[in-house]
């Protein structure tokens, strides 16, 4: 309304002072009807609501979704951040893991919306409808989206994750490595071990215990092709195995979960092919 006096103002003005006047007046009122906009936005809540997996073992109920609803204006834009802001102001009780916030821990690994990821690297989508948060799926749960990851970093300890030699380093120096061998490690040393890619393998839910799962293998390959480690034929011997290693059917769910845009599947096969010789 503001701007149609003023606009009505101007086409009877004559002189141009009076015109810069009425400009300076227009321009006042455009702000003052930008403010009056944004404090009607700022009034606005955009609602959203999570519905998160429960279950505490100190209380015999059954595992359940319960629902909490958050104002997205009010919250940081990542699903960590949710969880966060309700643990905080609305249901202390609600466990979860997390460290880092940027993707590198690994910790606050779990399944949002039926796709495993991690909280803080995925989006909370915006829209109306409520967004499913549950633990990583066909694990132990220890309470609410927190999972017991023994089995997982025992199948990891498994393949003797570290540099194993058998001549000794008289230098008293680091065993150096060209370019091209440092980069067979490339797609496997970024693994941050967050089991996302393990707990969306089909495979890995049926044997557990007798398959070491994407991830395990993905680390047991990172060590096979690793110019200065000296065990590579006892490393692909100790994986030569009907469970533990082919048990994976290449169906890549594993790559398509992996967060940090690895492909265990695909060193999975690699293994394979320098198995395969030992068959025939
Ligand atoms: S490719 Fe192998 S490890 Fe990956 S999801 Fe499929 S069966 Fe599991
Ligand atoms: S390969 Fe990817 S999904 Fe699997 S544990 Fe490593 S970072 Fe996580
Ligand atoms: S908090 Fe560390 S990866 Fe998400």
């Amino acid at each position: 309304m503001a701007t149609g006096l003023v606009r009505r103002a101007i086409s009877r003005v004559s002189t141009p002072i009076q015109l810069q006047t009425l400009i300076r007046v227009r321009a006042h009122a455009s702000e003052a009807e930008a403010q009056q906009v944004d404090l009607k936005a700022a009034d606005q809540t955009n609602p959203k609501t999570f519905s998160i997996y429960r279950w505490n073992p100190d209380n015999p109920s059954k595992p359940h979704l319960h629902n909490y609803e958050i104002d997205l204006k009010d919250c940081g834009p990542m699903v960590l951040d949710a969880l966060i802001k309700i643990k905080n102001e609305i249901d202390p009780s609600l466990t979860f893991r997390r460290s880092c916030r940027e993707g590198i821990c690994g910790s606050c690994a779990m399944n949002i919306d039926g796709c495993n990821g991690l909280a803080c690297l995925t989006k909370i989508e915006s829209g109306g409808s409520a967004s499913t948060v549950t633990p990583l799926p066909h694990m132990f749960v220890i309470k609410d989206l927190v999972v017991d990851m023994t089995n997982f970093y025992n199948q990891y300890k498994s393949i003797e994750p570290w540099l194993k030699r058998k001549s000794e380093n008289e230098t008293g120096k680091e065993i150096l490595q060209s370019k091209k061998d440092r980069a067979k490690l490339d797609g496997m040393y970024e693994c941050i071990l967050c089991a996302c890619c393990s707990t969306s393998c089909p495979s890995y839910w049926w044997n557990p215990e007798s398959y070491l799962g994407p991830a395990a293998l993905l680390h047991a390959h990172r060590w096979i092709a690793d110019s200065r480690d000296e065990f590579t034929k006892e490393r692909l011997a100790a994986i030569n195995d009907e469970f533990k290693l082919y048990r994976c059917h290449t169906i890549l769910n594993c790559a398509r979960a992996c967060p940090k845009g690895l492909n265990p599947g695909k060193q999975i096969a690699t293994i394979k092919r320098l198995e395969a010789p030992k068959l025939f």
